[in-house]
């Protein structure tokens, strides 16, 4: 699957669902090449840190993309340890694109409820269909379909969108209620 190509559709539905006014900072847990750290940045004018456990990613992703809200740190969202350059409590927006189903969820939810800010924070899920994967294209990878349904019910808000014409992938944006525009 092309991730340059899919953020193109991708970036509609974020602007709709996630992007809300005031939104000032992002982190992009998994960056790889910072593919969606860079949109971040440049079109939605978030100050944002692209973060990777793999040094070669972010060697990549500082090498091919520059601009004044965006960096890329080294970080392994596997650890109980806060990323460094974010406060609890400050991040507007956590992404997470395609990088849920190589982690711990209840831990993912933890760190992220801890980052986000309270009361409009957000965070947007992409994900494969690893059921929707296995009818319609090759290998079954993804989140099943019963942890997305349990990743959006530990939110108050969560509503779910799709990428592709079949499902294969999904996005997701978990929040509270009292989002504007939620
Ligand atoms: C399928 S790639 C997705 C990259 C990017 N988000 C995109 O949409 O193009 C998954 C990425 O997650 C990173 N990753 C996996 N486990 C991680 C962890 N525990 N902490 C930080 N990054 C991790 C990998 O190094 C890889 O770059």
């Amino acid at each position: 699957m092309d991730t340059f190509s899919l953020l193109e559709r991708e970036w509609r539905g974020f602007a709709a669902h996630v992007l809300q006014a005031g939104a000032r900072t992002a982190i992009d847990v998994g960056c790889g090449r910072g593919a969606l750290s860079g949109a971040l940045a440049l079109h939605g004018r978030l100050q944002t840190i692209g973060y990777d456990w793999s040094e070669a990613a972010v060697a990549v992703a500082r090498g091919s993309l520059s601009h004044p809200l965006l960096s890329f740190e080294t970080h392994d969202f596997g650890m109980p340890v806060r990323p460094t350059g974010v406060q609890p409590g400050a991040v507007d927006i956590v992404c997470c694109r395609f990088v849920l189903q190589y982690l711990d969820l209840p831990a993912f939810i933890a760190n992220a409820r801890c980052l986000l800010r309270p009361g409009t924070g957000t965070v947007y899920v992409l994900t494969q269909v690893r059921e929707e994967m296995a009818k319609h294209a090759r290998g079954g990878e993804g989140l099943p379909r019963a942890v997305i349904a349990e990743l959006r019910g530990a939110w108050p808000a969560a509503p779910v969108w799709p990428l592709t014409r079949r499902g294969e992938v999904v996005a997701v944006a978990l929040g509270d209620p009292r989002r504007a525009g939620s």
